[in-house]
């Protein structure tokens, strides 16, 4: 491939795979990928933590005064870690706590604010792998690739599942329709930035897709791309 780097922006609801491209992809383009959705866990964690009222405006402003965000590169497990204010909450950020609270935070204007301007610095150098819910609508309008991934519901409930069942072997598969129907819902409803198709977003539907199909299937649309990319220093 080319040397020529562009922004990949992966959006879609829960579950429908986009983390699994996106790490396949940086893996094979030297990219640097960014979980969004991490950053939106993180800051729910923090409130959860330190018992923030997610409804007053104050108190969330605070809160943000006080938290930092950042990605380290694990070695091992070939993705970044997320850290919390130097603590790596890579684990903590998938309790069911966690997601039974993410939508609602994600939907406060100041936390989508806050995000959103870190996750534009660190996309600035191009040559990065971002997936979440706005990130070919808000956050990279001008990404060279926006992909916006589908799945069938009762697949991606059982991707869910087996990925929770790891941490917590008391799970059930009601509990995690619920969990995803619920945050669907607040995604693709809320007043800021709900989760939506931007124009020029290729929509990629992997309910029976390998993992294999998929990356080719992507690949194809980065080679496209890259001719048309300017040089990047
Ligand atoms: O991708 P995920 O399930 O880890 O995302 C967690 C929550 O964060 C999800 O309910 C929606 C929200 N989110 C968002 O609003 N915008 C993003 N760019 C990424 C995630």
């Amino acid at each position: 491939m080319s040397g020529k780097k562009i922004i990949i922006a992966i959006d879609g609801y829960s579950s429908c795979g986009k983390s699994t491209i996106a790490k396949q992809l940086a893996a094979r383009l030297g990219y640097n990928y960014i979980d969004s959705g991490a950053m939106y866990r993180a800051i729910t964690l923090f409130f959860l933590r330190n018992r923030i009222n997610f409804e007053n405006a104050e108190d969330v402003a605070n809160a943000l005064n006080d938290i930092e965000i950042s990605f380290r590169y694990n070695e091992e497990a070939q993705a970044s870690d997320i850290m919390l204010n130097d603590e790596d909450v890579s684990i903590p950020i998938r309790d069911m706590l966690v997601n039974e609270n993410v939508s609602q935070v994600a939907a406060i204007k100041q936390v989508r604010a806050f995000a959103v301007a870190q996750q534009q610095a660190i996309g600035k150098g191009k040559g990065i792998v971002m997936d979440g819910r706005d990130i070919g609508s808000v956050v990279f309008p001008e990404a060279e690739l926006k992909i916006f991934m589908t799945a069938d519901p009762a697949v991606r409930v059982m991707r869910r599942f087996k990925e929770m069942y790891v941490t917590n072997p008391h799970i059930t598969i009601d509990e995690v329709r619920h969990n995803l129907e619920l945050r669907d819902y607040i995604d693709s409803t809320r007043e800021e930035s709900p989760l939506h198709k931007a124009k020029d977003a290729i929509v990629l539907d992997n309910s029976s897709m390998t993992r294999e199909e998929q990356l080719d299937k992507v690949m194809h649309w980065i080679a496209e791309r890259t001719e048309k990319a300017p040089a990047t220093a």
